[in-house]
């Protein structure tokens, strides 16, 4: 017989035929005539009850039951005679294909700790919270790519590994196959990467946005998916050293086209989730965070709110709030003032524009005043900054000019360069985190449980 999945079973229409049935053992209760076993395979949130009359199986297999051990049932699919759920299987045959000591099966009681699950990371899939949030996760990526082939954007598959270390984005992984130990130096004493494996020092990517840009320039409209890492020391809720962005692209869009496509972005993938993911939301938002749901809707029904740095300093300054970071115009904002703006003052996502040119990166648009760039950063509800993107400058002269007073050195952008000078264009762009997407659709806290394996200072265990 063929084996149906928990979610074929429990949609199931047709009663009181067979099935089999694969999966792990979540739960067993009953008492000496009878086991109900709770059976779940990952593939919905919910287990489907399967019931074992004990006098039917030999006493040595149905000890062999316990929670976490995987099983194979055959009986016949009824209308259940209990509360809780519609449907259920009455065993006919029943067999352990694998056992789990219940000495030593680490996820016996119910609601251990997220820090706990963390330290058993390989085990923490077979509970409720983290199949919810990697079901989630996978239909993100799916409605990801569905918005913008739909849209007429193309995948472009930017490289893992760069030799430019010019985003300015952050600290950077070196890679390389030279013996540490005993690298081959020049005249000089230096380490000679002419040696190295591509003939010179790369590095794992920062963000995939300098290679996109080279096909937006021609394709009109790209997006990449991809790791990037970023090798700072940072011990957030919110950062890890290898995370997910979204980065698309567009040829002939100014910042307003830009903004306008954040949104409707954002707005498409947290509506694809209540429509697609209903089942897995309902849990999180009973059992993670009792806001969830409302948050998600409210975001979907208010527009973002659009305003510039220069704006957004002066609220902050007026608020009267006590911020451990002090504000000032020509610093960076802080987590904590992004979500003052966005949760105390707007009570919904703001765009913030036009940032000071210091703290932005060279590639980003300089406005006429001089002193600010056309930069966009979309803040978020108990996340802080969700996106970051900008208009690119797209006069050669300029960049030039900037490049120059932040040390970049030309020779190792050549090619980014070149688009500048032939056939250049306005155009725009931004990289959304996937993994603070996640935590924002799933309301968890930690970006370490929205990914499977995180990667942090001093972790990379799983
Ligand atoms: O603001 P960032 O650094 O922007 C860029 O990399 C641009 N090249 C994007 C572009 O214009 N194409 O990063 C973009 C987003 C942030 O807003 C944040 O959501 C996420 O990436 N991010 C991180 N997520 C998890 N851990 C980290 N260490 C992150 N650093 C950035
Ligand atoms: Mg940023």
């Amino acid at each position: 017989m063929k084996r149906s999945t928990v979610k074929m079973l429990l949609a199931s229409r047709e009663l009181d035929h067979e099935v089999l049935l694969k999966g792990w053992v979540r739960t067993r209760r009953g008492n000496n005539q009878v086991a109900f076993i709770a059976v779940n395979d990952g593939t919905v949130i919910h287990s489907i009850q399967v019931v074992a009359d004990l006098d039917a199986f030999p006493e040595a297999l149905m000890k062999r039951v316990t929670t976490g051990s995987s099983i194979s049932v055959t009986g016949k699919l009824v209308a259940s005679q209990g509360k809780g759920q519609r449907v259920e299987i009455l065993a006919r045959e029943l067999i352990v294909l694998g056992d789990a000591d219940p000495e030593e099966y680490p996820l016996q009681k119910k609601g251990h700790s997220f820090e706990f699950l963390r330290e058993i990371a390989h085990l923490r899939f077979r509970t409720n919270t983290f199949g919810a949030v990697f079901r989630i996760r996978h239909s993100l990526a799916f409605a990801i790519h569905k918005y913008f082939n739909d849209r007429g954007f193309f995948y472009l598959h930017t490289p893992i590994i760069t030799a430019s270390d010019a985003e300015g984005a952050g600290a950077m992984f070196k890679v390389t196959t030279l013996d540490l130990n005993e690298p081959p130096r020049n005249d000089s004493g230096a380490i000679d990467f002419t040696q190295d494996f591509f003939g010179r020092p790369t590095n794992l990517t920062v963000s995939g946005q300098l290679e996109g840009e080279l096909g937006a320039l021609a394709l009109s409209s790209i997006y990449t998916f991809g790791p990037t890492f970023r090798a700072e020391n940072s011990n957030t809720p919110r950062h890890v050293a290898e995370f997910w962005m979204i980065e698309p692209e567009m040829a002939f869009y100014d910042i307003h086209d830009n903004m306008d496509l954040a949104e409707d972005f954002l707005k498409y993938l947290i509506k694809y989730t209540l429509e697609h993911c209903q089942d897995d939301l309902e849990f999180l938002n009973k059992m993670v965070d009792k806001g969830l749901m409302e948050r998600l809707r409210f975001v979907l029904e208010h527009p973002f709110e659009r305003m510039n740095y220069t704006a957004a300093i002066h609220i902050l300054k007026q608020s009267g709030a006590k911020f451990e970071f002090p504000v000032a115009w020509g610093s960076d904002l802080q987590a904590e003032h992004e979500r003052y703006l966005v949760e105390k003052h707007f009570k919904r996502p703001v765009i913030l524009t036009d940032y000071p040119a210091e703290i932005k990166a060279f590639y980003m648009k300089q406005n006429d005043d001089g002193k600010t760039v056309r930069a966009m950063d979309v803040l978020f509800p108990m996340i802080g900054e969700i996106i970051g993107g900008s208009q690119r400058e797209e006069e050669l002269g300029k960049m030039q000019q900037r490049m120059k007073e932040m040390n970049i050195p030309e020779d190792e952008l050549w090619w980014y360069l070149e688009t500048r000078k032939f056939g250049t264009v306005e155009h725009s762009g931004f990289g959304l985190g996937f993994e603070r997407l996640i935590m924002f659709i799933t309301g968890m806290s930690n970006i370490r449980d929205v990914i499977p394996f995180p990667r942090t200072p001093k972790s990379a265990e799983f």
